[in-house]
This record gives structure tokens, sequence and C-alpha cells, in this order.
């Protein structure tokens, strides 16, 4: 893993409104909203239920269209590429971890966690051994033939972690992934984010209602009435 450029914009996003339609009504979540993230910064969101920290990761992650703005991922206007073009982008440059793990329910912790990889053209025995090593590191050394129905809740998100870790992405987007997990396992994770940072320069945003992991990451957002505002 190679140190990457720190003044590098991993997430430059400009003037963002997200508005669902509910038959004649215009539900509006959150409107004009800018966010810059560079290479080797660890951002939190906070925000009540609701207040659309969900909506607003998967509008970053590429998931989502805006319904006005810009949004670029490593200086690339996802949504100026074909959807296989946008799945093989994101499968390079980003990883997610989502509100709820979406693991393969037929696939072990070991094969999930390669498959980031083999999709993205590694061959399985390059791709074992980097699975099996941040799976060892997230506390599932001893688990790794298992498959998501035979964890608990707090190892599925672990899982889920290092799925999205494996390919050395540019920027992590973690849907509350210390939600089930102990505080020390928690601070095992804040350990391995900042090490990833430190050594690799990689991007973390992160939404989370832990105030004090939220704080651990330096900056914290809160999301609320529409608005993005920096906590003091
Ligand atoms: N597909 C949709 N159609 C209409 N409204 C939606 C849709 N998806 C989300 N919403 C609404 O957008 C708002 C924000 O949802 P979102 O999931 O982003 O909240 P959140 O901040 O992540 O909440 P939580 O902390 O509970 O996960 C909610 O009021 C929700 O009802
Ligand atoms: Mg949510």
């Amino acid at each position: 893993m190679s140190n990457r450029q720190s003044t590098a914009l991993v997430i430059d996003c400009r003037q963002v409104t997200r508005t669902y339609s509910e038959g004649p009504e215009t539900l509006t979540i959150f409107s004009d909203i800018s966010l810059e993230v560079s290479a080797g910064e660890t951002v939190a969101i906070v925000g009540s239920s609701g207040a659309g920290k969900t909506t607003l990761l998967n509008l970053l992650g590429g998931l989502d269209r805006p319904s006005s703005g810009h949004i670029s991922i490593c200086g690339q206007d996802i949504h100026k590429l074909s959807e296989a073009g946008r799945a093989r982008f994101r499968n390079q440059h980003l990883g997610f971890v989502y509100q709820f793990h979406h693991l393969l329910p037929e696939f072990t912790a070991l094969e999930n966690v390669m498959l980031p990889c083999v999709l993205g053209g590694m061959r399985p025995g390059q791709a074992r051994p980097k699975a099996e090593a941040l799976l060892t590191r997230v506390g599932l050394g001893e688990r790794l033939r298992h498959k998501p129905g035979e964890l608990s809740g707090g190892e599925r998100q672990r899982v889920a972690i290092a799925r999205a870790l494996v390919n050395n992405p540019e920027c992590v987007l973690m849907d509350e992934p210390t939600g089930n997990l102990d505080e020390q396992t928690g601070e095992g994770i804040r350990a391995l984010i900042s090490e990833l940072r430190d050594t690799s320069g990689t991007a973390f945003i992160m939404v989370t209602h832990d105030m004090s992991m939220a704080r651990s990451l330096g900056r914290v957002l809160r999301l609320e009435q529409g608005r993005l505002v920096q906590e003091a």
C-alpha cells in the first residue's frame, strides 16, 4: 500500500439536494449540501433518526443520484459513467459498509470478503490471504468458514467492514458500522481506521450515533433540518 497524495479530494459534493416525490407532494430530505473530503481525512456524520444520513451516504457512494447538484468521487463524476462503468469504479475506489450489512447468505465470511477482489479480476489465491488477514484483524480469524446466518450481529458487521477494506479503496463510507459492537471491539475498529488513514491515506466517512467515536475521528458534521453543519 502506498501513501496517497494528501491534497487530493476523494469526495467533492457540491450543492446537492435530494427530494422524494410522494404523489403530489415533494419531500425534501436536504438541500444545497456541500462537502469536500481529502485523502487521509476521517469524517463523522451524526444526526437524529430520519435526518437523511443514509440518503447522503448513498449519494456520496454513487448508489443514488442527487435531485440536483454534483458529486465527484476521486475526480470522476460518477453519473457520467455507464451502469457497468459505475459498478467497476465503485469496486476499485470505494468501500461501503451498509447499515444492514448486505452479506451474501450462501457464502462464508471468507468468501464474502474475497468477493470485491475477485470481482475486480484478482485470482482467488491472491484474494484469500488478504481477506484472511483482514478478518483476523477484525477479530474473526476463527470464523472464516461461517456463513452470515451462523454469525452474531456484531460479527456480521465486522465481516462487512473487512469486505469494505479488502480492495484498499481510496474512500470508505460506513453507515453505523459499530452500532452492534461492544466498546472494546469498537475501539479495535477505530484503531484500524486510524492506521489505514495514516499508512495508506484512506479517507473514511462514518455515520454514527456514537459521539465518542465521532469525536475520535476529528471532523464531526451534523445533518439537521436538511443542512449539514460542522459541530463545535
Ligand atoms: N425511497 C424513499 N422514498 C421516500 N422517502 C424516503 C425514501 N428513503 C428514505 N426516505 C425518507 O428520507 C428520510 C431520511 O432517511 P434516511 O434513511 O436517510 O435517514 P437516517 O438519517 O439514515 O436515519 P437512521 O438514523 O434511522 O438510519 C426519512 O424520513 C425517510 O422516510
Ligand atoms: Mg440510516
